[in-house]
């Protein structure tokens, strides 16, 4: 279960503080499946970010199954991270120099005992059609392929929290579709929660549950 608490964010800027987030709260339950939409610049990916434990509130509190990951010491903070949260970015940032399977063994390096890593790994490319550009690096690879080895390394430690920005932003609308799919059906099969940030009303209207971030404020929508 995710909870969140009237999650407060200021920046410091060059003219002082700038409120980018006020009084935002949701919770969600293994399963669920939401969406948030909001202008450019609304505050979505920071929210995302805070989630994610990539950046800290200024106020309020994050809950992941009851633990608050920003009371954890750095480093338990990362292993966390690592464990429990599934990240793709906008713009994917896949290791250009590891392969496809390499990159989607990343989070798999660094404390986990999973000796079935490697067979789950090529199982979720297997999944996201990517077996034969398995030995691709990420230059060989096109933009919506780049996106599906994120996905599947987003997967591979099966986290609890699945946190997707944009990630079918720079796809035509059939790589998009499909993409979207995809995402929907492994957060399913691991009952995982997702949250996607979306400017798209076409991929915003299969998630059940959506919410709009504006005004600094995240209003239920659908
Ligand atoms: N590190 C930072 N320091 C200061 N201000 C920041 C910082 N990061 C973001 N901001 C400001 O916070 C606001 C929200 O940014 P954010 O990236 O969360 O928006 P967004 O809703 O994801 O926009 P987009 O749809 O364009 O991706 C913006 O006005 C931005 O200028
Ligand atoms: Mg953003």
């Amino acid at each position: 279960m995710l909870t969140v608490t009237g999650i407060g964010k200021a920046y410091e800027g060059p003219q002082g503080p700038v409120d980018v987030l006020s009084d935002v709260s949701l919770s969600l339950s293994p399963g669920d499946a939401a969406v948030i939409m909001g202008p450019s610049g609304s505050g979505k990916s920071t929210l995302l970010y805070i989630l994610g434990t990539l950046e800290s509130p200024t106020t309020g509190a994050v809950r992941l199954d009851g633990q608050d990951p920003f009371d954890l010491a750095p480093k338990a903070l990362a292993a966390f991270r690592n464990k429990e949260i599934g990240f793709v970015f906008q713009d994917h940032c896949l290791l250009p120099q590891c392969s496809v399977l390499e990159n989607v063994m990343v989070p798999t390096l660094v404390g986990c005992s999973d000796a079935g890593a490697l067979a789950h790994a090529r199982a979720l490319i297997d999944h996201v059609g990517l077996t034969p550009r398995l030995d691709h690096l990420p230059a060989q690879l096109s933009g919506g392929e780049k996106q599906r080895v994120a996905l599947a390394r987003a997967l591979v430690r099966r986290p609890r929290l699945l946190l997707c920005d944009e990630p079918t932003g720079n796809l035509d609308r059939a790589s998009a579709d499909n993409v979207a799919s995809l995402l929907l059906e492994l957060q399913e099969q691991q009952s995982a929660m997702l949250i996607v940030v979306t400017h798209s009303a076409d991929l915003a209207a299969r998630f059940p549950v959506r919410f709009e971030l504006t005004d600094r404020r995240l209003q239920r929508i659908g």
